[in-house]
């Protein structure tokens, strides 16, 4: 079951630069920071009350962020909903033909996570998120 928007993903070019606004302008607590090198990223997720603003850079041009970053600019790039069972739900949207970007969940930042294609939701880049359980 979709239960909350988890996170809203920005793309930007310079992840520093953009924690000067998130982090120290607007006052946001950066609760993790890392480099996803799988995923090409270098990405920081800060708390806003329930919902978190997932910053990425890419760590070069040649990967999903930066392809992005070279074709629409910086700007919004997916929009993330927590479910309880990403799994379930992905078997359930596979089976009602929603094209997929991933076709089985995957360890992201998030948690469990995986990304639906854009096509499918009027242009957004969707992504699914267990979060993992723990302290
Ligand atoms: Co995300």
């Amino acid at each position: 079951m979709i239960q909350k928007v988890h996170h809203v993903g920005i793309a930007v070019r310079d992840l520093e630069a953009a924690l000067r606004f998130y982090r120290d302008l607007l006052g946001l607590h950066v609760h993790k920071q890392s480099v996803v090198e799988e995923q090409g990223v270098k990405a920081a997720l800060l708390t806003v009350g329930e919902s978190e603003i997932e910053l990425l850079e890419p760590t070069g041009p040649d990967t999903p962020v930066g392809r992005f970053l070279a074709r629409r600019g910086e700007g919004l790039h997916h929009i993330c909903f927590q479910t309880d069972d990403v799994a379930r739900e992905l078997e359930e949207l596979k089976a009602k033909g929603v094209e997929l970007v991933d076709q089985r969940p995957r360890q992201g930042l998030a948690g469990l996570i995986c990304f639906l294609h854009p096509r499918a939701h009027h242009g957004v880049l969707v992504e699914l998120a267990q979060p993992v359980e723990g302290p």
